[in-house]
């Protein structure tokens, strides 16, 4: 694996999910509408990938699916069985080899996950292979351009500091095109793939969403020079992304798709 693979495996990201449901409640709660594009039906057999805490994955349970959990987090899939829900710790770069059954889902959704795992061939690869024929994978990521006033500003902040941003950044964000050419190389037709921007309101200031989200960037730098990026970053972002009343939103760009296993 290459070093950018381990980084795009979200190495150095560490996951609280109390810190989660704190500062990112937004992101289960904007993920409703894709539930709608997923159109489950009962008794369906759906794999949430990177089901999180297991906030969205309880509303596929609700719909009458047999929904079962996937997060490489051993935190997240504790917090998201105690939801009740069947949860498996796993890579989601290498399904064959959780023991799921070869064609034995329905659907695979996925919301906000996949721009966490690289590379993104082995997950389309694993997704294809737990797909019936004619399954449905549906799901919404970051897209190219997404997060981009906080992710130059990390980079300008790190660089300042003689560290290279890429060989720490866990985030993989492509155009449409190159996803649906991802897509359609590992026997997908895609019905549906859309980039589009979704700037959110986010509780706190971009310094809680950098401590619930960016920790890879700064993951060994002694406390010190970590509260002088935040401090950094706050800086540089807050033109944009801080309103006049001190709230503070995150430039956010979707990428979400429907595709069918052929
Ligand atoms: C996202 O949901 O697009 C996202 C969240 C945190 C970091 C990067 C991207």
């Amino acid at each position: 694996m290459t070093e950018s693979e381990r980084a795009g495996a979200a190495g150095g990201q560490h996951w609280s999910p109390d810190y989660y449901r704190r500062w990112a409640p937004y992101v289960p709660e904007l993920g409703r509408d894709l539930v709608e594009l997923l159109d489950p039906r009962p008794q369906e057999r759906v794999l949430d990938l990177g089901c999180g805490d297991g906030a969205l994955t309880v509303r596929l349970a609700e719909r009458g699916c047999r929904v079962t959990g996937l997060d490489r987090s051993a935190a997240f899939a504790a917090a998201a069985r105690r939801r009740g829900l069947e949860v498996i710790a796993g890579d989601a770069r290498r399904l064959p080899e959780t023991g799921l059954p070869a064609g034995g889902f329905d659907a695979v959704f996925s919301n906000a996950a996949l721009h966490w795992i690289r590379p993104p061939a082995a997950v389309l690869a694993g997704v294809h292979h737990l797909l019936r024929r004619g399954g449905r994978f549906v799901a919404e990521f970051g897209g190219a351009g997404n997060v981009a006033a906080v992710r130059d500003a990390l980079y300008g902040a790190l660089r300042r500091r003689g560290i290279d941003p890429a060989a720490r950044d866990p985030w993989y964000f492509p155009t449409a095109a190159a996803y649906r050419g991802l897509l359609e190389a590992h026997g997908f037709a895609v019905s549906e793939i859309t980039l589009f921007p979704r700037p959110t309101a986010v509780p706190g200031s971009i310094t809680e969403w950098l401590r619930t989200f960016a920790t890879a960037f700064v993951d060994g730098l002694e406390p010190r020079v970590r509260r002088q990026v935040e401090a950094e970053v706050q800086a540089v972002t807050a033109p944009r992304l801080r309103a006049a009343d001190g709230s503070w939103s995150v430039d956010y760009v979707r990428l979400r798709f429907r595709a069918v296993k052929q």
